[in-house]
């Protein structure tokens, strides 16, 4: 009875081995640091903002075949209604703002080579853009809500992470509209 089992299992690991191999072969293994980024933006949130909703059964859900492309570019969105009384903030499906800085929208992290926002970013570039909130940590201010001034107290090592784990997300072709500022 304890042989036959041993037996049959033998026999699972040697008829498992090839399909594991299978399976590894197709998705590249992630390094160490992949994983750790791609832990700290599911934990931290940013498909809240960066991946476009659908609908599903129980409402709208972050649609992941689009995963982190930011604002649909095919979606007009028309001004937001006139703030009155405490409304100060309009999120359409959270990824276009309105509020006292104009409009903005969330930005495309994947590595597309044409629309991605991180098209041109170096490391550095990356960790200086969540520390200043300045875009590419040198241009324009980054508008909110994209909340840079709580993701800056992030070390060095997790930011260079998180970049690690954008550049190999599937890239995604999605020109996000520039924000329209203010005028104050
Ligand atoms: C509450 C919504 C929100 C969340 C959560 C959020 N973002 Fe953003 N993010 C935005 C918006 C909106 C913009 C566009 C701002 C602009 O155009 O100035 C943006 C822009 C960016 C940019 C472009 C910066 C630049 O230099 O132009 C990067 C990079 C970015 N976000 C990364 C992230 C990462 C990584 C996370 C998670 C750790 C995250 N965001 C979470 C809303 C958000």
């Amino acid at each position: 009875m304890k042989s036959s089992r041993i037996v049959l299992l033998a026999a699972a690991v040697v008829l498992s081995a090839p399909v594991i191999a299978f399976a590894q072969s197709k998705a590249p293994a992630k390094s160490p640091q992949v994983k750790r980024g791609e832990y700290l933006v599911n934990a931290v949130g940013c498909h809240d903002c960066h991946t476009p909703m659908k609908m599903g059964a129980n409402g709208p859900e972050p649609d992941m075949t689009r995963m982190l492309s930011g604002h649909p570019q095919g979606m007009q969105v028309p001004p937001a209604p006139a703030s009155s009384g405490p409304w100060v903030v309009h999120a359409a499906p959270l990824t276009a703002w309105s509020g006292p800085w104009g409009m903005s929208y969330s930005a495309n992290l994947t590595p597309d080579p044409e629309t991605g926002v991180l098209r041109d970013f170096t490391e550095q570039q990356f960790i200086q853009a969540i520390r200043t909130g300045k875009h590419q940590g040198q241009g324009r201010p980054i508008l909110p809500p994209m909340p840079w001034p709580a993701f800056k107290n992030m070390t060095d090592g997790d930011l260079k992470a998180i970049f690690a784990y954008l550049r190999q997300i599937p890239p995604v072709k999605n020109k996000v509209p520039d924000p329209v500022m203010a005028a104050h």
